[in-house]
């Protein structure tokens, strides 16, 4: 045992000072506690970071070649369902006939509900805890339904699959537009709306959209709003979780239309995917940092300390820096005497 010991002290590479001939000094033990401290500190916040994980956002051009996707409206106009039509065109030209798919619903809504809703908010990206908890996912179960056509009000709703192309959805007023037997009376034209839902792809009902929520107000019977939508493809992923959704920026202008008044929705998607993936170190990676941050905080305090410590012998002289080293000598022995020898 003590013989490989020895032959282990050898190969010690690092020159050791016995311990009876170290000076210990306030200064220097300051300086260990501080650089514990400090130590213990960032091993906390590691670990903090290690068990949260880090949220990583990447753009990537979009290589997944999706044909079509759904577009999920809910919609409110204050208009009877039996003037209005709704369609979708895109720039292959086809004519989705919307109408069949699409719900209409009378309603009669008090005046306080044009007031209630707000009419401007900004693009946000919602983070990922928030869409993760709100990702229920929901299909509207009615198709091409018809209620109370006469009533004041009308809710337009479902999901119609769409080309992932350059295309518009909009609702304009039998006979402004659209050929039709019969003609919109002028004094019901109206196009204040509210939009409850306008999403692309599946429809989770509870991830806010840029226009979820809105309302526009005219007083202008022949009022035409144009919306202008540019779709980012978004994927939110969470511990294997993932979310495929479409986020989108909008900008918006009104005109004071003659010919054909009504909402028309313009939107387009971008080559564009936005990742938006929740990452985590592997264990050993974590251990791999966490040797390399201490083992830094090591040299760094080191070297501090010896820099310091010039500096106080440069500038209150060497017996300054001396103060505060405990005596190791027995009490009989002269310190001044001991000062010069060394
Ligand atoms: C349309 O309806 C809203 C809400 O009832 C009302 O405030 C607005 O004045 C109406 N506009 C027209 C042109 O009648």
């Amino acid at each position: 045992m003590e013989s490989t010991r020895k032959a282990i002290r050898v190969f010690d590479a690092f020159p050791k000072v016995p311990p009876s001939d170290t000076v210990g000094s306030y200064r220097g033990s300051y300086s260990t506690f501080v650089t514990y401290f400090f130590m213990v500190f960032l091993i906390w916040v590691q670990i903090g970071g290690y068990i949260d994980g880090y949220i990583d956002h990447q753009y990537s051009v979009d290589e997944i070649v999706r044909n079509t996707l759904d577009l999920n409206i809910d919609i409110v106009i204050a208009m009877p369902c039996k003037y209005l039509d709704a369609n979708v065109r895109d720039v292959s030209e086809d004519l989705y006939l919307a109408e069949e798919i699409l719900n209409f619903e009378g309603v009669n809504l008090p005046n306080a509900f044009w007031n209630m809703a707000k009419s401007k908010k900004s693009t946000i990206t919602p983070d990922i805890d928030n869409v993760l908890s709100n990702s229920l996912e929901a299909d509207f179960v009615a198709k091409g339904q018809r209620h109370n056509l006469e009533l004041p009000s009308c809710r337009i709703f479902g999901s119609i699959p769409i080309n992932r192309l350059e295309g518009d959805f909009h609702i304009t007023a039998e006979g402004y537009g659209y050929r039709r037997p019969q003609v919109t009376p002028e004094e019901l034209l109206n196009f204040t709306h509210f939009i409850n839902e306008f999403s692309f792809g599946k429809f989770y009902p509870y991830i806010e959209n840029s226009l979820d929520g809105t309302v526009q107000k005219t007083s202008n019977g022949r009022h035409t709003y144009h919306y202008n939508l540019k779709v980012v493809p978004t994927i939110y992923g969470k511990l294997g979780h993932e979310i495929d959704t479409n986020q989108y920026s909008v900008r918006m202008y009104e005109t004071d239309n003659k010919y054909s008044p009504g909402i028309f929705i313009q939107y387009d998607f971008d080559p564009i995917k936005m990742s938006i993936i929740e990452q985590r170190l592997s264990f050993f990676q974590f251990v791999i940092k966490l040797v390399t941050i201490i083992g830094g905080l090591w040299v760094m305090a080191s070297w501090l300390y010896r820099f310091m410590e010039k500096i106080i012998i440069l500038t209150f002289g060497k017996e300054f820096a001396r103060r505060g080293e405990e005596k190791k000598s027995g009490l009989l022995d002269d310190p001044i005497e001991e000062y010069e020898s060394i």
